[in-house]
C-alpha cells in the first residue's frame, strides 16, 4: 500500500473544482484517508515547498497558495500511489500539460494549476508528516 499527500490548491477550491479532482483520483481507485480544508500560513508553506525557498516564483507561490482555502488530503493506492498521481495530475504548466489530465484539462496558468502532488515516496511521508502529523491509522 502507498499513501501520497495532494493539495486541492486554492483556485481549485475557488473554481468548484474540488469534487471533478478528487473524483478522478477516486475514479482511478484511490482511496481518501484523510481530508480538510484549510487556509495554509508562511510557515506551513515554506516547510513543504522547502526547495523553493528563495527561487523567483516562491513569493507568488506563497501568495497563491495562501489566499484561500485549500483541500489538503492524503491519498491511498496499492503501490506507488505518489505516482499515479503525478500521472494523473500532468505537468507543471497546464499550458503544456497533456489531455486528459487534470493540469491539462482543467488549467491554463502555471502557477495556478489546480493540484499539488508528492513527486516521491519520500516527499510523500515528509510531506503527510507536515500536514498530518501524529501517528498513522
Ligand atoms: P507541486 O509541487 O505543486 O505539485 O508542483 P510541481 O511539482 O509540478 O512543480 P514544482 O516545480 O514543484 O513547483 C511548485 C509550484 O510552484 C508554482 N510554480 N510557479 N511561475 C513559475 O515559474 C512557477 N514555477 C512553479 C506552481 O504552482 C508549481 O506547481
Ligand atoms: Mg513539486
Amino acid at each position: 500500500m502507498g499513501r501520497t499527500l495532494v493539495i486541492v490548491k486554492p483556485d481549485a477550491v475557488e473554481r468548484g473544482l474540488v469534487g471533478e479532482i478528487l473524483g478522478r483520483l477516486e475514479r482511478k481507485g484511490l482511496a481518501l484517508a484523510a481530508a480538510e480544508l484549510r487556509t495554509l500560513d508562511a510557515d506551513t508553506l515554506a516547510r513543504h515547498y522547502s526547495e523553493h525557498v528563495g527561487k523567483g516564483f516562491y513569493e507568488d507561490l506563497v501568495a497563491f497558495m495562501s489566499r484561500g482555502p485549500a483541500l489538503v488530503a492524503v491519498l491511498e493506492g496499492p503501490r506507488e500511489t505518489w505516482r499515479t498521481v503525478r500521472d494523473l495530475m500532468g505537468t507543471t504548466d497546464p499550458a503544456a500539460a497533456a489531455p486528459g489530465t487534470i493540469r491539462g484539462d482543467l488549467g491554463i496558468d502555471l502557477t495556478e494549476n489546480l493540484i499539488h502532488g508528492s513527486d516521491s515516496e519520500a516527499s510523500a511521508e515528509r510531506e503527510i508528516g507536515i500536514f498530518f502529523p501524529g501517528p498513522p491509522d
